[in-house]
């Protein structure tokens, strides 16, 4: 035991770590306790700790460390303390069971006693690997913890990070240390949640019906979902949550895990009878996909765990406060786009271009966005991909007039791109298809008439860097639209499976563009949403949420999509009167309503629009523009409206001044009078004004009969009495809403 004990080095608080993710604080000394994160040489047990979030861990002589503790702060506890909470926890043998009690490591596997899906799974040359793990090195600061441990032939590092937010990160790299190739199967960070955790939520989708959430019993054995689409999916887990008994969106504690990564993935929980229920993520890896050669490393991308103990909001809220400490967070206002991908489609004509920009900056649009069409060969969407320069004969003059226009209009110029993929009839594919992930003739399939480019060979990347970049430096584009619109199939490189390294090159590319245009903005989309995930957020500053503007479909997809983003990230445009993917009919006002909440554009031909459309355009923009910066820094809460047809959102600044609240209904109920609305979060003894937002009609609603507030200016209440008995909420017929503008009198 000694030996292991001087094998283990323990680096005390203040050495530094490699760069974290998102700047951390120590709560302890935030909140004048100087003790909170205090470890030292020869303890074994940490704890972090931040906004009311505490993570214990122990550090065992032998084998991997276990999470003793995720969820509430436990405050400061001495090292003494530490010791009994470890006694507390320590696991007894079970019936019909190893003779000796086994712990449950952070990578569990066989060689524990753990009998559920493995963390860490593995062969070399048909050889199993039950590694026998061992701790060498410890290094902890205030707010992460980085462990090195070896076993035969295998290094391992993992490491725990907890932001300001309370957000945990969890990651694994294994390096082979042997002499002989390593076959990697799997490598997912599990952290164990409490017993009371009784209830499952996760989502599934497809194209223009995102994030749609599934809420369910938890029931015992290994639950796992996989998605093999080469891209994080419409139907994508996207986040997995555990909760006690009846959570909803402000009540009851939550356990939840989200992977940031944008190729295949693995969300699993594995609730088995000897064990506590373990909440993890990792990338899917497929057979053969990832072999370790000697000396050769993988790493995990990182498993974002959030605990709340006020329901999804409380996960939402954390994920929020931990995207905006970000140095990359966008930081200018969000300005209003118009994207002309539903005005003009492929139908790029000069004149009509140059209309609709003159339009858009008369109703107050700041970025236009020149879609898909432009370049070589792209008049459908059956040639062109890959050809990334400016079509000459639709465009003789190169894009630089319509440029010129847009910014003689005082408007920023964003411009089109799909870099992953390629039509079969393009210039690219022709001279090149080796370049393919799978090259053409051997039964590679076609989706939207285009392939996937093998972002893994250095010709297909540089090329890709070099001409992107020539098109961002010629007409210093302020935004690209990164599109990406089929699924992986088959995808692989010199006949090894290629999901996961293809995935690792979009990202450096994604990279390395950035760090050449450091001021480029880039907008995440893939057929709509099926690309939001914190891996490729690392790197752009919006997503498209999904390619259907119709608002009632969109209430509900941005209302899942605001558990993992705030809403100056979320992309959010108003459509023409009748929505093209749904082909329903939805007034101007709801339409405007829905686009507030997120960053806001207009995908609609406003050319074609009536003089009194306009007009509601432009109050509609003026609106956003005055709201935003409450809307993209304020903390997001969906209160329960009781009324299955009716969504309430509402932003309260951080300093609970103000708030603004949206009740909007999709569907008709089984009551006759809506029920009342309770606003939490305002200040409680802070006096609010309620009266709506004055650039938005109140609607009309259900055989108009209103709340008699609603008649008479502006009602006075308390937070507290906000909170806590409520508004009577106006009886809104489908594809209404209302916007409600709190503001707290002076003291
Ligand atoms: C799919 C995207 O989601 C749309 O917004 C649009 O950009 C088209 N691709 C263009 O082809």
């Amino acid at each position: 035991m000694d030996d292991v004990r001087t094998r283990l080095r323990e680096v005390r608080m203040n050495e530094p770590l490699p760069a974290a993710p998102v700047p951390h604080t120590n709560p302890g000394r935030t909140h004048g306790d100087p003790d909170a994160n205090r470890t030292s040489v020869g303890e074994r047990i940490r704890i972090l700790r931040a906004a009311g979030v505490a993570v214990v861990v122990n550090v065992p002589e032998r084998g991997l460390p276990e999470v003793l503790h995720w969820g509430r702060d436990l405050g400061g506890l001495d090292a003494d303390e530490l010791e009994q909470l470890r006694l507390a926890r320590a696991r007894p043998v079970s019936p019909s069971a190893l003779d000796e009690p086994w712990p449950l490591t952070v990578l569990p596997g066989e060689q524990d006693g753990w009998e559920g899906r493995p963390g860490f799974s593995a062969h070399r040359a048909r050889q199993a690997q039950y590694p026998q793990w061992n701790i060498i090195e410890a290094h902890s600061t205030a707010d992460s913890l980085r462990l090195i441990s070896t076993a035969d032939g295998l290094d391992l590092t993992t490491t725990f990070s907890l932001d300001l937010a309370g957000v945990l990160r969890v990651d694994h790299e294994v390096t082979n240390a042997s002499d002989t190739s390593l076959a990697l199967a799997a490598l997912e960070s599990v952290v164990p949640v409490d017993d009371r955790a009784a209830e499952v939520l996760d989502f599934t989708g497809r194209w223009t019906r995102e994030r749609v959430p599934q809420h369910r019993t938890l029931t015992a054995g290994s639950h796992v979902r996989e998605t093999r689409r080469g891209r994080t999916g419409h139907d994508s887990p996207f986040v997995t949550a555990l909760g006690t008994p009846g959570f909803t969106s402000s009540t009851g504690e939550l356990w939840a895990v989200h992977l940031a990564w944008s190729g295949d993935a693995v969300y699993r929980y594995d609730a088995l009878p000897e064990a506590r229920t373990l909440l993890g993520a990792g990338p899917l890896l497929r057979p053969g996909e990832i072999e370790l050669a000697p000396g050769e490393s993988f790493r995990t991308p990182a498993s974002v765990f959030v605990w709340s103990d006020r329901g999804t909001d409380g996960i939402g809220s954390r994920l929020h406060r931990s995207l905006r400490a970000r140095s990359s967070h966008p930081r200018r206002p969000r300005p209003v786009v118009l994207n002309t991908w539903e005005a003009v489609y492929f139908h790029h004509d000069l004149g009509r271009l140059e209309a609709l920009a003159d339009t858009a900056a008369e109703i107050g649009v700041e970025r236009f966005v020149l879609d898909d069409g432009w370049f070589r060969g792209r008049r459908d969407d059956s040639a062109g991909l890959g050809d990334w320069s400016v079509d000459p004969q639709v465009w003789p003059e190169g894009l630089h007039p319509i440029v010129r226009k847009v910014r003689s209009l005082g408007m920023e110029f964003g411009l089109w791109f799909e870099p992953e993929m390629v039509n079969p009839d393009s210039d690219l594919a022709r001279e090149h298809p080796e370049w393919l992930l799978q090259p053409l003739g051997t039964g590679v399939r076609a989706w939207r008439n285009q392939y996937v480019l093998d972002l893994s060979r250095p010709e297909a990347f540089e090329y890709l860097l070099e001409s992107i970049s020539a098109i961002v430096g010629e007409y210093r584009l302020d935004y690209i639209k990164w599109d990406q619109n089929r699924d992986l199939i088959e995808a692989v490189h010199d006949g090894r499976a290629n999901v996961h390294r293809h995935t690792e090159a979009v990202y450096r590319l994604l990279d390395r563009l950035r760090k050449r245009h450091p001021d480029l903005e880039i907008e995440s989309c893939a057929s709509g949403g099926a690309r939001v995930d914190l891996g490729i957020l690392d790197r752009t500053d919006r997503i498209w949420a999904s390619d259907t503007n119709d608002p009632i479909e969109r209430l509900a997809i941005q209302r899942w999509t605001e558990l993992l983003l705030p809403l100056e990230l979320i992309g959010s445009h108003i459509g023409p009167p009748v929505t093209h993917t749904t082909r329903r009919a939805t007034s101007l006002d709801f339409r405007i309503a829905v686009a507030l909440f997120g960053s806001a554009g207009i995908e609609w031909d406003v050319t074609s629009c009536t003089p009194d459309e306009l007009k509601v355009l432009r109050e509609g923009i003026a609106c956003y523009r005055r709201l935003r910066g409450l809307l993209h820094s304020g903390e997001l809460v969906h209160p329960d409206t009781g009324d299955a047809g009716t969504t309430a959102t509402a932003v309260i600044a951080q300093d609970r001044a103000r708030a603004l609240v949206r009740i909007a209904r999709h569907a008709t109920g089984d009551r006759a009078l809506a029920p009342t609305l309770r606003v939490p979060r305002l200040d409680p003894a802070g006096r609010y004004t309620v009266a709506p937002v004055p650039e938005l009609p109140v609607p009309r609603g259900l055989d108009d009969v209103a709340p008699p507030w609603l008649g008479h200016g502006e009602l006075r209440l308390p937070g507290l009495a906000l909170a806590e008995v409520g508004l009577q909420m106006p009886l809104l017929a489908p594809g209404e809403a209302l916007v409600l503008e709190l503001i707290r009198e002076p003291s």
